[in-house]
């Protein structure tokens, strides 16, 4: 079902060659750092979950993770420990409350927030042995253009950048659209918008995103970069209190707006990518 390949050994090679995997392996990641891609990533693995999916999120913002922090699990045992041979991949996969399966990054993790050939070759002997065994693999990346998060991505067949409506982080969604279209090739681009404030927000920004992507994004030759709107999750003074008490939102408060829109979000990426 997954397949990955074997990229090219030279340690420079990151910036030029990826994709390396293809999958069900969604990066959730964003330009702006805060926009909501930790409690997306969480939330809708719980709503993947309770569509019968076997799912595992892959805290992938190596050196700020904080997965953890957002489900209330401190294991013992970190993708730290798999990196440096203290333990197997199975060991350090725990089960969160959702229903899901996370591999947690854990501190101590500094050395691996720059993109080493031991870092690269570490994380693809991860994915490798991981992907077999799951329906949808989402990896958590940090945010930005750092050369980490780039190769994260580079592993995923599936995008999904988190915006919000706010100016700034519409700049930065654009200027990591703009890298990995051209660093990566990538032909479709999901979009969700968190924190909208009216119906119809997201919509609009993914069309006013895609003219600003026409304009100025080079095109592949026959392959223009295609923007795909995924939903919209309203600004939800839920989110908070879930994130304050350590919660998944979509286990202590499933009918609020925000839950509802990770719910119908989970259904249509199930639908895109899962066929
Ligand atoms: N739909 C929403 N409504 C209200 N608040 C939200 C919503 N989504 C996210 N937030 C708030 O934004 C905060 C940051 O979210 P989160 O940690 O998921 O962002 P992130 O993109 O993962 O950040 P980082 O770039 O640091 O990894 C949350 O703690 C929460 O308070
Ligand atoms: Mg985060």
């Amino acid at each position: 079902m997954t397949e990955l390949v074997t990229p090219p050994s030279d340690a420079d090679a990151t910036a030029k060659s990826p994709p390396v995997a293809v999958g069900r392996v969604v990066a959730i990641t964003s330009g702006k750092g805060g926009v909501g891609k930790t409690f997306v990533s969480a939330n809708l693995a719980a709503a993947l979950a309770k569509r019968g999916k076997r799912v595992l999120v892959l805290d992938a913002d190596l050196g700020l993770a904080n997965l953890d922090v957002v489900l209330n699990l401190y294991p013992k045992i970190t993708l730290h420990d798999v990196f440096v041979g203290k333990a197997r991949i199975e060991e350090a996969i725990v089960q969160a409350p959702g229903g899901f399966s996370v591999l947690l990054a854990g501190s101590g993790l500094v050395e691996y927030s720059r993109l080493s050939p031991e870092v690269r070759q570490d994380f693809l002997r991860i994915m490798a042995g991981l992907t077999p065994n799951y329906d949808i693999v989402l990896l958590d990346t940090g945010a930005g253009i750092s050369d980490v998060v780039l190769f994260a991505v580079s592993l995923a067949s599936e995008v999904l950048v988190v915006a919000t409506p706010e100016p700034t982080a519409l700049t930065d969604a654009y200027a990591i659209i703009k890298v990995l279209a051209g660093q990566q090739k990538r032909q479709t681009i999901r979009l969700v918008v968190n924190q909208t404030a009216r119906l119809g927000d997201g919509r609009a920004i993914t069309a006013q995103l895609q003219q600003v992507v026409d304009r100025f994004v080079p095109k592949q030759p026959g392959q223009p970069l295609r923007l795909v709107h995924m939903g919209d999750i309203p600004a939800d003074p839920q989110v908070r209190q879930a994130i304050m008490r350590r919660q998944l939102l979509l286990q202590s408060m499933p009918g609020c707006p925000a839950a509802l829109a990770i719910a119908q979000l989970a259904a249509k990426l199930q639908e895109a990518v899962m066929r």
